[in-house]
């Protein structure tokens, strides 16, 4: 079996923010963020939730792939900002869209969510264990930032993005995957849970937000991304000149820049959608999948690298006909 994407949709909250509004409640400016990252804008929830914006994204990758939620038979969220411990996010959007046939569990594997939870799906689908699976990246990144620390909460943004996925005959789909982690040296981007606390052993530690070693991560990614991606069309018996689009995690234009140096790529093969709405982590990578798609630039037959990389740290290639 093979396994394709059949739809794809996105949604993001309806308040832009621009880096010169931010330039008014911090000592930031439009030029600092916009050189060294690209970013423009983001869109902030005030009104929405992880839940809403993920159900939304999915409703209308439903619509796109043409099945109803009652033909779904798993659905992956990834995030790592649930709305609720418990139940997990892909439960909350189970009851939302009236999936009642699909089993439904959360990923966290931050900024490479959507590829893990894609390959997850896959999995199940090759396999025959399955025929359609929704997998979601949804994030209001806005609640865990520290709104005092210029250098992380400048980057982030909220907004979600969805994928239909099916079982098929017709050849195509996903080529190949590569994923990694390396906990090792996961606290160069970190933002600490609830601590212990029970009757036993009392923490009245204030609530904890988004850390991160800016230049560590940078030359994490800018290493990472380009080898998981040379592996990935290797793996698929391409190179990279077969490829016609790079869809990748959101997080700096540099980053971004760097990547297709290194690949020998021209940017036009790299669309980007961070100016608008920043790096919203898991979502980032199915909004700007949904974008490309509806900007007319992608067609049957089209090679896309799909790749992410971010907090654990983890990362993840794959390679997707379509
Ligand atoms: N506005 C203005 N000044 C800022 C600022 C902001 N929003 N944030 C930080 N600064 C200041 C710093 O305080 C520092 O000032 P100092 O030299 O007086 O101490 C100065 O700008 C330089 O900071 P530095 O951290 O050295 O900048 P940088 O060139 O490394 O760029 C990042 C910072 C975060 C943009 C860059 O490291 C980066 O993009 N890293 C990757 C992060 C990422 O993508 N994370 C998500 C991965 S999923």
């Amino acid at each position: 079996m093979n396994v394709k994407i059949k739809g794809t949709g996105s949604a993001v909250p309806k308040k832009c923010v621009t880096n010169d509004d931010l330039s008014m409640l911090m000592d930031t400016s439009d030029e600092w963020i916009r050189s060294r990252t690209g970013i423009e804008s983001r869109h902030l929830a005030v009104e929405e939730t992880t839940t809403s914006l993920a159900t939304e994204a999915a409703k209308r990758a439903l619509a796109d792939a043409g099945i109803t939620a009652d033909e779904l038979d798993l659905i992956i969220a990834a995030t790592v900002t649930p709305d609720r411990f418990l139940p997990n996010l892909a439960c909350e959007v189970q009851r939302e869209i009236g999936a009642q046939h699909a089993v439904a569990f959360d990923i966290n594997a931050a900024c490479s969510g959507f590829l893990f939870g894609l390959g997850t799906a896959a999995m199940y689908l090759t396999n025959g264990v399955y025929q359609n699976a929704l997998v979601i990246g949804a994030e209001t990144l806005s609640k865990i930032m520290d709104w005092n620390d210029r250098s992380t909460c400048v980057l982030f943004g909220d907004g979600a993005g969805a994928a239909v996925v099916s079982a098929e005959q017709e050849k195509g789909g996903i080529l190949s995957m590569v994923q990694g982690s390396d906990g090792a040296r996961g606290m160069v981007l970190n933002c600490d849970n609830r601590p212990v606390n029970n009757p036993y052993i009392k923490n009245d530690t204030a609530l904890a937000y988004v850390s991160m070693d800016g230049q560590a991560v940078y030359k994490f990614a800018v290493r990472t991304v380009p080898e998981s991606i040379e592996a990935a069309v290797k793996k698929a018996g391409l190179t990279i000149e077969d490829i016609d689009l790079f869809v990748l995690h959101q997080a700096n234009y540099r980053i971004i820049e760097s990547v297709a140096k290194r690949l020998h790529q021209p940017m036009e093969k790299f669309p980007t959608n961070l100016q608008e709405f920043g790096n919203i982590s898991a979502a980032s990578v199915p909004i700007l999948l949904d974008n490309v798609k509806n900007r007319g630039m992608i067609r049957t037959g089209s090679r896309i690298v799909l790749a992410g990389f971010g907090a654990g740290l983890t990362w993840g290639a794959m390679v997707l006909e379509w």
